[in-house]
């Protein structure tokens, strides 16, 4: 049941509360952009330097919500182990090699500060490698140093068939981590009762529009490249599923979202995987940091009475208390002991300094104890 329908403006979430009112607009920092192309062409909502003049994104005042707060369950880590034909064969040294189907490619990975495992025969095997910019999306070019390689090639994830894509932005045409979250879309819709209505924004290539369509529910994919809707229209027909409900939308998501907020229409599940920085077709600008709040209840307010989820990945954190975990695990090997890590968090204490409120992230941690 909802009870809400205070709006508040945007710029006015940040003061004090009134007391008993709690809100829950989620705001998770994000990162990177991810869209594809090779050199110059740039899809046109790529994370890139912010424009000098845009369009006023459309905007609505946040409701305030009331009520409890959902459970918590902190830390989750949500792990890969790879699927279909990819998986993550080592990383090391500032780089992973990845194998995607029958290539075995090297990226920058800023979060591998630790050395490779395996050793550098098997890294110089490589199909391909990214090199350039190390900056996550930063410019380069890739090197086939065993065989030039044509830009795509055929790859399957979940028993869904598309192309894989070498991009000038180090991006392959797909975000495996993400398999976590398609897997869980995939069981949802395969035992429901009726074909569940699955919005995936920002969805890039389509994988996980796919992946939802193949198992029997209604999509409406939305991003704002026009070259991305039509990487996921072919990836579609890849996937044999040209007759299955998909609608390709090349909007802005906040105005996509807006509108469907206005004119009633739910969905069962969002996904959300927004860049830091993007641009709607027509130059509409997109900022995580300002527009998340926003995105986020806009979101709620579009999930169906019987919604099943709201998923929202974000990138933008530089380093994963992973990074420095397995670090440090490398550092003590052979000491015993035992490396705990995670984020450290500041728990509000509200103005009598007892009432506890939400936790701040502040830093991750890892630390070494003898035992
Ligand atoms: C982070 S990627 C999404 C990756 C995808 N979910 C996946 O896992 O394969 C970002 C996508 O957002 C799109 N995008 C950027 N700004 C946008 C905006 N304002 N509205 C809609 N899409 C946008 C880009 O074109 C790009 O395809």
């Amino acid at each position: 049941m909802k009870k809400k329908q205070t709006r508040q403006e945007p710029s006015s979430q940040k003061r004090a509360s009134a007391p008993g009112i709690k809100r829950d607009h989620g705001h998770k920092p994000a990162s990177h952009a991810k869209p594809a192309g090779q050199k110059a062409q740039r899809p046109a909502a790529r994370e890139e330097a912010r424009p000098q003049a845009s369009p006023v994104a459309e905007t609505r005042p946040l409701i305030v919500r009331k009520g409890e707060l959902p459970i918590e369950r902190v830390p989750v880590i949500l792990e890969s182990k790879g699927a279909g034909d990819f998986h993550l064969i080592d990383s090391g040294a500032g780089l992973k090699l990845e194998q995607y189907g029958p290539y075995r490619v090297v990226r920058p990975e800023a979060q591998a500060l630790w050395q490779p495992s395996l050793p550098s025969h098997v890294w110089d095997n490589a199909d391909a490698i990214f090199t350039g910019d190390t900056d996550e999306d930063g410019m380069g070019r890739w090197r086939f140093p065993k065989a030039a390689l044509g830009e795509t090639w055929p790859l399957s994830l979940l028993d869904v068939d598309f192309l894989g894509r070498f991009t000038a932005f180090r991006h392959v045409g797909v975000f495996p981590e993400q398999i976590v979250h398609w897997s869980w879309v995939k069981e949802q819709a395969e035992k429901a009762d009726r074909p569940i209505k699955v919005l995936n924004l920002f969805g890039y290539t389509g994988v996980a529009s796919l992946v939802a369509a193949a198992a029997g529910a209604e999509v409406t994919h939305v991003d704002a490249s026009k070259k991305a809707i039509g990487w996921a229209r072919e990836n579609q027909t890849l996937a044999r599923l040209d007759r299955a409900p998909i609608r390709w939308i090349c909007e802005d998501a906040m105005k996509f979202i807006l509108r469907e907020e206005r004119r009633g229409n739910r969905y069962d599940i969002i996904l959300a995987d927004p860049p830091k920085f993007g641009r709607g077709p027509n130059g509409e600008v997109f900022h995580l940091f300002e527009q998340l709040p926003l995105m986020l209840d806009v979101c709620r307010e579009i999930l169906s009475p019987k919604s099943i989820g709201l998923v929202l990945t974000a990138y933008s954190i530089r380093a994963s208390f992973y990074s420095i975990h397995e670090l440090m695990r490398e550092t003590m090997r052979g000491a015993g002991g035992v490396v705990e890590s995670g984020e450290l968090v500041i728990r509000e204490a509200g103005l009598d300094g007892k009432t506890p409120g939400r936790a701040l992230s502040t830093s991750l941690f890892s630390r070494w104890v003898r035992k």
